[in-house]
């Protein structure tokens, strides 16, 4: 247990220097340019601004490169603010608010966005629910967006995979209500299983790393859990734990 617990604050930590890497990367690339080509104008006003008399005069060209220069700042700057903003959702999520759900709407809820973003492709979808009266206490949004970040994975597993085929179901355990979202793709390895829960931890080209690691957390703040079991080509279970 103190291994886990430790090898959990070490990946913290991780994920920690993991944002702190990405956010230090970000505001550099857009203030380097930002400040060397406001020395560059301030230098460019110091030798190509002309006094008259009372006015000040410059030449169009002059004038043109300090407009560019002006909306060069201008449009990094915009990009920077909105690149940090977007950190917002991740870092500080919003409590959720807790109600009765009943598990059959948020099912089919979740199947009908589920069967919109599946019609141009050629994969298979089902859902289910044992029982029409089970009930978790829940805010539904929270968890239509945990559920929306696996079945989007899912999809994204299955892009190559002709059979490919992703199920929606919520059970009973005899203890806990249980979600479940699997697939039939290529699955997770070992190596990577504890990892895939890590901020940031992605093996896709433009993925975030991101959706995996606000599920767990949405869970936790709903006194859940997210657990994954994965035999690679055959299943893999995500479940959701009430
Ligand atoms: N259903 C799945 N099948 C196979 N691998 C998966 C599945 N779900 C998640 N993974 C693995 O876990 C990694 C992390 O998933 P996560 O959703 O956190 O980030 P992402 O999908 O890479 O990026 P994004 O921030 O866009 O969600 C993925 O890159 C992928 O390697
Ligand atoms: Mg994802």
């Amino acid at each position: 247990m103190q291994n886990i617990q430790t090898e959990l604050q070490k990946q913290e930590l991780e994920a920690w220097q993991n944002l702190t890497r990405v956010l230090r990367h970000e505001i550099i690339n857009s203030i380097t340019p930002i400040s060397s080509l406001t020395s560059t104008l301030r230098e460019i006003l110091d030798h190509e601004l002309v006094k008259k008399e009372n006015d000040y005069e410059m030449k169009g060209d002059v004038a043109d490169d300090l407009r560019e220069g002006l909306s060069t700042i201008e449009s990094r700057s915009k990009g920077l603010i909105k690149f940090i903003d977007a950190y917002r959702e991740y870092t500080s999520l919003p409590q959720p608010k807790i109600k009765t759900v009943l598990l059959k709407e948020l099912i089919e809820k979740t199947a009908q966005f589920m069967r919109q973003q599946l019609k141009n492709t050629s994969l298979e979808f089902s859902s289910s629910y044992s029982s029409e009266y089970l009930t978790i206490q829940a805010d539904a949004e929270m968890i239509e967006q945990v559920l929306i970040n696996l079945i989007k994975n899912a999809i994204e597993s299955l892009l190559q995979n002709e059979h490919g085929k992703i199920e929606l179901i919520g059970t009973y355990d005899g203890q806990n209500v249980l979600i479940q979202v699997i697939d039939n793709g290529p699955g997770i390895i070992p190596e990577a299983i504890n990892r895939i829960f890590v901020p940031f931890f992605t093996t896709k080209k433009s993925g975030s790393g991101i959706g995996l690691a606000l599920s767990r957390q949405i869970m936790q703040m709903h006194d859940g859990s997210l657990t994954v079991e994965s035999e690679p080509n055959v299943k893999t279970v995500f479940t959701l734990r009430f």
